[in-house]
């Protein structure tokens, strides 16, 4: 009822007093209305709202004028035409579509309770009226909106308008029924279902709840026609996304979900009456429940878990058996749902686990979701055919798995993916029933979280996570369970274009593409599958970084050759295929893949009944290949290089042909019957060679021919390799052969090319890509020939390229840059000639290269190192033009390194030093190696005096700056490498330790900077460690790495704690490198370690190599220790507050203390006490466990030693305590109850006289932990005694005491936990003296995280001269003792390492849960809420909470909470803005957010309770009063008001007396009274409960 109850109550008293006269009353009205000016509209009817709301209430409360016939029809017709002259007209003004102000939808709600009014007083044919208005402006919007066209006709009303009047006038009466009125409410059904879908959320709810339920309640005759409709919209819209045509909208979706529950009375009834159509017989229904399920939206979800829920109660309580599958048909047409009272008490426990799962994954806390998982366990089992029933269906399963992944905790993701990558496919019938949907898309898609491949803190660096180990049995798992060879090829070619379709990134391609490799072999991959594969290769090509890259070609080669389907592929797509792959990743010869691939092409070429893969036909295959590449016709033009790939193909090709022959030949498998027939190496490749013999003797040939010959020639022995050590095998020696044979014709060919006119070479279009080609091609083909052997050519050529160079001003720039790349080719040649020539001891030396390297060097001696020969030219674009100087000196410095290298000091290093600051300041990044490299080379002799130092300093700081700028590309590690190589050096780093030497303090700058940046650049460092570590092991190197002292503890501490994404990259990169020679990218690029933690293992293997015997090692050493202690007391007395553990301030005190142990055998005499003294100070200060135990360890190893000079010292440590809580004295008590039994005989009796006494008072010192642990020691100690049979007799009383100890059961129990921590009880500190034990045993153990943990086998890695127990090192590399490395951790564990899925509670014990009954789930209320809100006027009839006397926060915020939990209808609160507050937010957890709040301020409190007690409610105080009522004993109407008490004064007496009644909570103890939030939420659960009573009984 709308207006305030104060008016209706005086209207009504009116109309009892006073005759009104309804009739005249409505005319004036009306006409008041109809004549003023202001048209139909919003601001007409504020104008007359008060008067017309008025005229509402007096109709409303009019009594019915029974008798007189005349004034009953005089009134109808006023009504009606109030309706028709008022109502209607005003509605049709309004747009509340396009007009969202909010008073004109209430005023749209008040006309239309003006019109409810009238129509109840109206005729039929007024309902019928405007029912059609009605009907016609719904069919009018549906065709809006289906035609998207505005042909709306004029009278129909806007679509809100419609749908409010509709509403409204079907809680009149409904019209009787007759085929009219019957056949106007079914068009309305109708009208209103097609336009549903057009609606937004709220309308379409209104619609659903208010006009197509209630059509359907007030139908009885056709309701089943009604709803078969309602069903049809729902299920053609599945349908329709089930074949994938469309996919279902979250609108849609929501709006089924919806409507179904609105209409769940109907559709399933309570009863076991039987209801057509019964959808849940229909695969379409269940699939909308399922889709619900897992949706984003909670609201959707909710939906569907109720009508789960009342679906599976109904079926308990029915006695019907329900669509029971026939179980002899296979598990393919196992329905979704069914139900049997034979199996009841099984589905019972299958639905209530799988609700269960569903409910609780709703949650957010791990530790409520944990213990439910294993019942994950209960629905697999009944999915599986057991006992020839099965009880689920497996869409189930993926319901829950699809909720599970898109919960925001990883660990549920993980236990997601966990549970479908190790699933048992061969059991559980997955595939039969249609969810391999599921894996191939939903489950790829999710698999690419990155956060599903972290590595989980505590399991080793490099190991592989879950995910990966589940991924390389998931693939051949699902291959396994699929039937048909079809099914298989369709799945494989259905990931593979998944992993090409998505923008993947590097980690999930990597294990993903190592999963497919898994699959057991089979005849799988056709045509289509190839090029998937190479796509995925070529993409990956494009973004991912090498290492990755190799992983994933090799991953994918593996899958190739395991899967290939040779009847459906030709050997040349095959080909086609290896030949996307990199040589320098992947596909290398010398690598197991490789090898891999040429057994494979030989049992392929060896198997019978397949011709197309025969030997023969292989053969053909490439004899065709080569055939085809040469043949070019005579006015073909265009450039070799276009076709890189189709060269490689054939190259590598051959390769491995040759690769395979060679086998044949070894194991005696050819049986060609030709063993004299050339081999097929030199039979494919002759016909290059013939082409090259003919180019200078054939005018016509086609230069292209001749270029794609060399191209050839050059293919082939890069794909061969060069042979290790100036060794070549058989099939590089015959290319060697080959390329000799056409060497000189070769050569001219290239010059005749590159330096003659420049006409003939515009012609041919030679550019500086094709000079390029054509050096590279003379360099790696002349490297192939023996020592000598091409002199001559090489030779001739040196001389055309010097006339050239000689002639520069009438030389083209292009001309000149080919001379002098050609040059530098040569040079290169020689120079590799030379170094072979050297290596090959006692060989006669070649004349020729003897006179052809002098004559380079004459050249390159004095040729001019600045490029200003192009000064002056004008020819080409600029752009051309750069590239032109960047190659001629690229060129020039390459030649200039030959020089360097084979003629030091021709050159002048000054000019060397001056060339490259002027190189480097005009050049771009690419000559900036060769640049560095002579300057490497002219270091030492630069460094001679101090003259030029200052430009040296210049030079390394422009240096580093090229470096730097390419930090992000993978040049930069070719960079920095020569950057490394030119740093450091001895003669620079000598300088070190020379504070006024510029140069050397430049250079300490150039070693911090490494570190600086070495921090964010994960391996970097390595780079620099490894060089130096090389350098300290030359001669002289002690003396050098002495001068470095602070470099070589910076690296003993060096460590990063990466960002996560960099770690899971490390992480990766780790995993990658264990596969070793299984990923032929480790056996490429092996030197590619990024893990920062080989800088702190080469440092230390470096420091424990020393040897103690020898005085420049002890000097080192000794400097060493004092600057460790140096930075130790540094970063101790810095930190006076609490670190945390694992902070990198601890990680760096730890690794600081790491170095003494190693070192302490450097430790003499002289300067024990000094060492002793420090490292006890250290201990008094310390909190670290993890430090605390090596600066133990070190006294412990020094008190051994010099006893007799350190023990005095320990004794007098016992004098500085006082009975408190001192962590040092339990550091001394460590140490005295571990050197005694290690002392020389003749000491010991003296040390236990001494010891016993001093230890002996602290076992009954007060302070618990130190008590503690003065017994712990007694008690060590005396056994001690006892062992070694000691005369103690005099300390009788140690005995009784530690007799008690032992009896004592309570005090034995928590000693022997602490006796039985590892370092207490198991730590030797001789016998456990290793680096196991030091670097991963003690890290591991103290929970330092595992950054810190260095695997001893990292260490022999490292450094072959690690021998078990050998003594290469100051100790052994592995722990003989198992004792040590089998302990648990210590007690000092600050969080629980991993999260593991084992911990959890089986399937039979109590879980916590969370479950709505779904009686008390009302899905539609939230609709209905929002109206009510929104409906001025209208109130809700449940619970008003009334808090505004409380004006404590937490018991506000904690009242919101209960509140909504238990739906509460008004929550009121004296102030809105405390809802603000973070303290109210922290305790109502967002349940402000969904309860209607109402602010009234407490002075307004008394009005405000006037005003409900006026809508009817029942006025409830909760205080203890005289005249309370026993909340026991009271029973709350529906419309109740609660007001809680102020938590001090509780309720005043005013307000007291306003209420109806006053409910106490009856208490027994001592305490006055409840907290407020206790008393509140006891009463709103009491009301709660009552009511829920009474409609149960309703
Ligand atoms: C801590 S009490 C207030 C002080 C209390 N009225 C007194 O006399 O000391 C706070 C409020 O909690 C509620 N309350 C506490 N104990 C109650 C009980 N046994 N029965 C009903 N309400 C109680 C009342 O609303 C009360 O006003």
């Amino acid at each position: 009822m709308s207006g305030s109850g104060k008016e209706t109550n005086i209207i009504a008293g009116l109309n009892t007093v006073i005759d009104v006269d309804l009739q005249q009353t409505i005319k004036r009205v009306k006409n008041d209305l109809l004549n003023d000016n202001t048209p139909f509209g919003f601001d007409l009817f504020k104008k007359h709202s008060q008067s017309l709301r008025t005229l509402q209430e007096l109709i409303d409360v009019a009594p019915e004028t029974g008798t007189d016939e005349e004034k009953v029809k005089g009134e109808r017709n006023a009504v009606e035409g109030l309706i028709s002259d008022v109502c209607l007209p005003f509605l049709r003004s309004f747009a509340p579509s396009y007009d969202g102000r909010a008073d004109l939808f209430a005023a749209l709600l008040n006309i239309c309770d003006m019109t409810l009014v009238c129509l109840k007083r109206s005729s039929q044919e007024m309902i019928v009226k405007v029912l059609e208005l009605c009907l016609q402006s719904l069919i009018a919007y549906h065709r809006e909106c289906s035609r998207h066209s505005d042909s709306g006709s004029d009278q129909a009303l806007d679509i809100l308008c419609a749908l409010e009047l509709l509403c409204t006038t079907l809680e009149v009466p409904s019209l009787p029924h007759n085929n009219q009125n019957d056949e106007l409410y079914h068009r309305i059904f109708s009208a209103a279902l097609s336009i549903l879908s057009h609606l937004e959320e709220k309308t379409a709810n209104r619609l659903i709840s208010f006009v197509i339920v209630r059509l359907i309640q007030q139908q009885t005759r056709e309701r089943n026609v009604y709803l078969q409709e309602t069903w049809k919209l729902v299920e053609a819209d599945v349908h329709a996304h089930d074949k994938g045509k469309r996919k279902l909208s979250t609108r849609n979706l929501q709006q089924h979900l919806t409507m179904m529950c609105s209409m769940a009375n109907f559709f399933f009834p309570l009863t076991s009456e039987t209801v057509s159509p019964d959808v849940r017989q229909c695969q379409a229904f269940w699939e909308l429940v399922q889709l619900g399920l897992y949706h984003e939206n909670p609201a959707i979800r909710k939906r569907s878990a109720y009508l789960l829920k009342r679906i599976i109660d109904t079926c308990e309580k029915s006695d019907v058996d329900f669509n029971p599958p026939d179980l002899s048909s296979g598990a393919s047409s196992l329905p979704y749902f069914w139900w049997s009272k034979k199996q009841q008490e099984r589905l019972s426990k299958v639905w209530e686990d799988a609700l269960l799962l569903l409910e609780t994954l709703d949650e957010k806390q791990t530790h409520v979701i944990k213990p439910i998982l294993p019942r994950m366990q209960t629905l697999l089992d009944a999915s599986k055919k057991e006992n020839g029933s099965v009880l689920l269906h497996t869409s189930w399963i993926v319901t829950i798995l699809m909720r599970a992944f898109s919960h925001e905790s990883v660990f549920i993701v993980r236990w997601a993916s966990d549970t479908v990558l190790f699933m048992d496919f061969t059991a559980v019938p997955f595939m039969e029933q249609g969810q391999l949907q599921f894996l191939t898309q939903q489950l790829l898609g999710f698999l690419q979280d990155l956060k599903l491949y972290q590595r989980p803190d505590g399991s080793p660096a490099g190991s592989c996570t879950s995910v990966g180990t589940g991924l390389k049995q998931f693939f051949a798992n699902v291959c396994k369970s699929l039937e048909s060879k079809q099914q298989k090829v369709e799945f494989v070619e259905h990931v593979l274009s998944v992993l090409v379709k998505d923008n993947w990134s590097s980690v999930p391609l990597v294990f993903i593409t190592q999963g497919v490799s898994c699959i057991s072999p089979d005849a799988i991959l056709g045509q289509q599958a190839l090029i998937t594969v190479r796509e995925i290769v070529n993409i990956s090509l494009t973004s991912l970084e090498n290492i990755f890259r190799g992983a994933i070609e090799c991953f994918m080669t593996k899958t190739v050759l395991s899967l290939l389907d040779k009847d459906a592929v030709s050997v040349d797509e095959f080909m086609e295929t290896l030949a996307v792959l990199e040589r320098d990743e992947s596909l290398q010869r010398g690598t197991q893949l490789w090898s891999t691939v040429v057994s494979w092409l030989l049992t392929a070429a060896t198997e019978k009944d397949r011709s197309t893969w025969s030997w023969s036909a292989m053969e053909k295959t490439l004899t065709a290949m080569v055939d085809s590449y040469l043949t070019v016709s005579t006015d073909a033009t265009g450039s070799p290089l276009a076709e890189t790939g189709r060269v490689t193909k054939i190259a590598r090709f051959v390769a491995l042909m040759s690769d395979c022959e060679y086998k044949m030949k070894q194991n005696k498998m050819d049986n060609r019957g030709k063993e004299d027939g050339k081999p097929l190496l030199t039979a494919t490749v002759l016909k290059a060679v013939d082409v090259v013999n003919n180019i200078n003797v054939r005018v016509y040939m086609p230069v292209l021919k001749a270029d794609r010959a060399i191209f050839l020639l050059l293919s082939c022995a890069k794909e061969l390799g060069k042979g290790k050590n100036g060794m070549q095998d058989p099939s590089q020696k015959e290319l060697c052969d080959l390329v000799h044979g056409c060497w000189n014709e070769l050569l001219t060919f290239v010059e005749k090319r590159t330096l003659l006119g420049k006409q003939e070479s515009e012609q041919d279009h030679v550019d500086l890509d094709l000079v390029i080609f054509y050096a590279d091609a003379v360099k790696t083909l002349g490297e192939l020939l023996p020592v000598g052997a091409g002199v001559n050519g090489l030779t001739k050529a040196v001389d055309a390229c010097t006339k050239v160079m000689d002639t520069s001003s009438t030389a083209s720039p292009l001309q000149q840059v080919a001379a002098l790349s050609l040059l530098s080719a040569v040079a290169q040649v020689v120079g590799t000639e030379l170094r072979r020539e050297a290596r090959a001891h006692n060989s006669v030396k070649s004349e020729g290269l003897q006179d052809l390297s002098n004559k380079l060097w004459k050249l390159f001696s004095t040729m001019s190192l600045d490029c200003d020969i192009f000064t002056g030219h004008t020819g080409g674009s600029s752009a051309h033009q750069g590239r032109h100087v960047c190659q001629y000196m690229m060129s020039l410095w390459q030649c200039l390194r030959v020089l360097l290298t084979h003629k030091p000091g021709v050159r002048e290093a000054s000019l060397v030093l001056h060339a490259a600051l002027e190189a480097f300041s005009v050049s771009s990044g690419e000559c900036d190696m060769p640049i560095m490299h002579c300057l490497e080379l002219v270091m030492p002799e630069l460094l001679q005096g101090v003259d030029h130092h200052a430009k040296v300093i210049q030079v390394i700081r422009i240096a580093w700056g090229k470096v730097y700028e390419e930090i992000k590309s993978w040049s930069f590690w070719l960079k920095m490498e020569a950057y490394v190589n030119m740093t450091l050096q001895k003669p620079l780093l000598v300088l070190m330790d020379e504070e006024d030497v510029e140069l050397g303090v430049y250079m300490n700058e150039v070693l911090e900077r490494f570190f600086e940046v070495g921090q964010e650049k994960a391996g970097m460092l390595n780079l620099v460690i490894a060089r130096l570590c090389q350098l300290w092991a030359e001669p002289e190197g002690i003396a050098l790495a002495t001068k470095m002292v602070s470099t070589i503890v910076d690296a003993c501490m060096f460590g990063t704690v990466h960002k996560k994404a960099e770690r899971l990259c490390l992480d990766v990169y780790m995993y990658i490198e264990t596969l070793k020679e299984n990923c032929s990218v480790n056996e490429i690029l092996s030197s590619s370690s990024k893990n920062d933690v080989y800088v702190r293992l080469a440092a230390i293997n470096f420091l424990s190599s020393l040897k103690p015997g020898v005085a420049e090692h002890k000097r080192l050493a000794m400097a060493v220790l004092e600057e460790g202690w140096k930075r130790y007391e540094e970063l101790y007395q810095m930190s006076t507050f609490r670190q945390f553990t694992n902070s990198l301030p601890h990680l760096h005190k730890h690794r600081a203390v790491q170095i003494f142990p190693v070192l302490d055998q450097f430790i003499g005499k002289d300067l024990c006490l000094d060492f002793c003294k420090q490292t006890w100070d250290a201990l008094v200060l310390e909190c670290h466990p993890s430090v605390r135990q090596n600066l133990e360890w070190l006294l412990m190893r020094l008190v051994h030693r010099y006893p007799q000079e350190l023990l005095p010292f320990l004794w007098k440590c016992f004098d500085q305590f006082s009975d408190k809580r001192n962590i040092s004295l339990i550091s001394l008590l460590h140490i005295v109850t571990r050197v005694g039994p290690e002392l020389p005989v003749d000491l010991r009796e003296d040390f236990y006289m001494e010891a016993i006494p001093l230890v002996m008072p602290w076992t009954m010192a007060h302070h618990f932990n130190t008590r503690l642990h003065g017994q712990a020691a007694i008690y060590k100690l005396w056994g001690q005694c006892q062992e070694m049979k000691l005369k103690a007799r005099q300390y009788k009383v140690v005995e009784s005491c530690v007799k008690f100890l032992n009896e004592n059961g309570n005090s034995s129990a928590v000693l022997g936990k602490l006796m039985g921590n590892y370092f207490y009880s198991h730590f030797n500190f001789l016998r456990d003296y290793s680096m196991e034990t030091m670097f991963y045993t003690l890290p591991r153990l103290a929970c330092l995280c595992d950054i810190e943990w260095m695997h001893p086998d990292l260490f022999h890695q490292l450094d072959a001269s690690w021998q078990i127990n050998g003594d290469s090192h100051l100790m052994p590399l592995y722990n003989e003792s198992k004792t040590l490395a089998a302990c648990e951790p210590g007690p000092w564990k600050m969080k629980a390492t991993t999260e593991s899925f084992e911990d959890t509670e089986t399937t039979d014990g109590d879980v916590q849960k969370k479950i709505i009954p779904w009686r008390l789930m009302t899905p539609d209320s939230s609709a209905e809420q929002e109206y009510s809100h929104r409906r001025k006027g209208r109130n809700q009839d449940g619970l008003v909470l009334v808090t505004s006397l409380i004006n404590k926060i937490p018991n506000l915020g904690g009242l919101c909470r209960t509140s909504e939990i238990f739906g509460v209808s008004e929550f009121v609160i004296g102030n809105l803005s405390y809802t603000d507050d973070r303290m109210f937010q922290t305790l109502s957890v967002t349940a402000e957010k969904w309860i209607p709040i109402t602010e009234v301020q407490f002075f307004r409190l008394g009005e405000f309770l006037e005003e409900k007690k006026r809508e009817s409610y029942t006025l409830v105080g909760v205080e203890q009063t005289a005249n309370s009522v026993d909340l026991t004993k009271y029973k709350f109407p529906k419309k109740t008001l609660l007001v809680l008490g102020n938590e001090k004064e509780g309720i005043p007496p005013d307000i007291l007396q306003q209420l109806d009644v006053c409910v106490e909570i009856p208490q027994q103890g001592i305490i006055r009274s409840l907290n407020v939030h206790v008393s509140g939420a006891l009463l709103v659960w009491e009301y709660t409960r009552q009511q829920m009573e009474n409609s149960d009984a309703e």
